[in-house]
């Protein structure tokens, strides 16, 4: 008899995710074990609890998954994960702490299904958060000359900094977005524009919305009212706009939850797969070309 998916859900808040669990049971694990209120010091023990006690031949039905709310907590969660493997000692591990990784996944992926990222220009406004971040990594990755937003051009700076850190030649501007004057410049002429701001931030206004945005596509990640960027519904699942493909932040949910869903499924065929952002593109980009 095979042996139960038993997929352990390491959570820095005081509950651990329903939404997690849920989309965990959804995509068939058998048996959830969830861990709140984790913090650094409490990883080792749990993963040799996940990796010690089934045979090597069985350890591939055993997963972690790394969440919770606070995207800073859960990389330095994964980062003890990791420190905690050793050898083929190890189990397959997902990291997607507040959907931040498969949301900026979608958000690149319906992109790409309307432009050709390398050598495309992307604005990210809100640039500086764990979405935005990735977001405007992946593009880069990909290619695209990615001009990051902020308020201050200083936190637009330090992302531009990290993300070469981590893309070496990552082609990135950073653009300050405090007055009108100044969105305007970040999103002339570009061909991406992600609005990544925080729930229920306008950061775009109407009377710009309809003078500047002549972007191909814009996708807006902001679910909760007034939305990121004015001209796109919550919805909107390439819906064409005076000549901009528009695509809300429930119009990519269903390939941000397909991709999550995938991932655990792929969690439980081999028990050394890492799922980060850039692990989760390559997979999204095989399930968005199906
Ligand atoms: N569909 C999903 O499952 C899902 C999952 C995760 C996230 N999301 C959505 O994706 C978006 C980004 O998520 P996140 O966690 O990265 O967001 P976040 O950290 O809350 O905020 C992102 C950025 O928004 C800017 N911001 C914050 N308050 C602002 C204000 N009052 N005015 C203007 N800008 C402001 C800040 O940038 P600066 O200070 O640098 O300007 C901040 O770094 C959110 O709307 C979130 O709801 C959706």
């Amino acid at each position: 008899m095979p042996r139960p998916k038993i997929l352990v859900q390491l959570d820095s808040d005081a509950q651990a995710s329903v939404f997690d669990a849920v989309v965990a049971v959804d995509a068939g694990v058998d048996q959830l074990l969830q861990y709140r209120a984790v913090d650094a010091g409490s990883v080792r023990a749990l993963v040799h609890g996940a990796i010690f006690t089934r045979g090597m031949a069985d350890l591939h039905h055993t997963a972690i998954f790394v969440g919770g709310s606070d995207v800073t907590t859960g990389e330095t969660l994964l980062q003890e994960v990791r420190r905690s493997f050793f050898g083929p000692m190890r189990v397959s591990v997902l990291f997607d702490a507040n959907g931040a990784n498969t949301t900026a996944v979608a958000a690149v992926l319906v992109a790409r299904r309307h432009v050709e990222l390398a050598g495309a220009t992307a604005t990210v406004l809100a640039g500086t958060g764990p979405v935005g971040q990735r977001t405007a990594r992946l593009l880069a990755r990909a290619g695209a000359h990615v001009r990051v937003a902020s308020r201050r051009l200083d936190r637009a700076s330090a992302t531009c900094t990290q993300i070469r850190q981590a893309v070496a030649d990552a082609q990135l501007v950073p653009y300050a977005t405090s007055t009108s004057d100044e969105t305007a410049r970040a999103i002339d002429g570009c061909d991406i524009l992600v609005a990544a701001g925080a729930a229920g931030v306008e950061l775009v206004p109407a009377d710009l919305w309809q003078s500047h945005v002549r972007a191909r596509v814009a996708i807006d990640l902001n679910a909760v009212p007034p939305a990121g960027l004015p001209g796109v519904e919550p919805h909107d699942k390439a819906i064409e706009r005076d000549g901009t493909i528009c695509y809300g932040a429930i119009g990519t949910g269903g390939l941000k939850m397909k991709i999550h869903k995938a991932a655990i499924r792929s969690l439980f065929e081999t028990n050394d797969r890492w799922f980060d952002a850039d692990e989760l593109y390559q997979l999204g980009c095989s399930l968005d070309s199906e």
